[in-house]
């Protein structure tokens, strides 16, 4: 199976990310199903990335327009944030990652737990500009997230996006 050790939680950040590549690149091979690639892309950033408290997606729904909550790992969280709300809103609609160093200082920041402090919102956009949804990590720690953590997530997002290749759909259309 894939690292998910201390070895690898204690790298430093470019390496992780690299090893973080490499495993999610084994986990996708040749799965294009979006919740299968989510499941396993959120428990694997959980549960090597340190300091995290929730890691997972919320997808674009096509038929209201929101982000409806996807495959995650972490406590029960809000299930539809609109495009105009949070930070995961304003990362997809502005299509741009977000770090947000201290969340209580961002306006509209939705609280799905009151332990998180900071957070890092990454889009996914596929390959044909369509905008899929958002991949969202939060921490208990202010300022736990940099620049190298948001190049690195969206370099894994890249990954993701890749294995999902021109579908970016559940084979039910949701
Ligand atoms: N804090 C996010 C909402 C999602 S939860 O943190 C899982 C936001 O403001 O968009």
């Amino acid at each position: 199976m894939h690292a998910l050790n201390d070895d690898v939680r204690s790298r430093a950040k470019p390496a992780l990310y690299d090893e973080l590549g490499t495993s999610l690149r084994g986990l996708l091979a040749g799965e294009p199903n979006l919740v299968a690639c989510a499941a396993n892309m959120s428990s694997l950033l959980y549960w090597s990335l340190p300091g995290l408290n929730w890691a997972g997606f919320y997808l674009l729904d096509d038929d209201s327009g929101d982000l409806l909550v996807g495959p995650f790992q972490g406590k029960p969280a809000c299930v539809r944030i609109p495009l105009d709300k949070g930070v995961c809103g304003a990362a997809a609609a502005q299509r741009r990652t977000l770090v947000v160093q201290d969340v209580h200082a961002f306006p509209g920041h939705i609280a799905c737990d009151s332990a998180s402090n900071s957070e890092v919102v990454v889009p996914i956009v596929l390959a044909d500009g369509r905008l899929l949804g958002v991949l969202d990590l939060d921490s208990p720690a202010v300022n736990r997230f940099d620049e190298q953590d948001a190049r690195g997530l969206e370099r894994l997002v890249a990954i993701l996006v890749e294995a999902l290749g021109s579908t970016g759909r559940t084979p039910a259309g949701g």
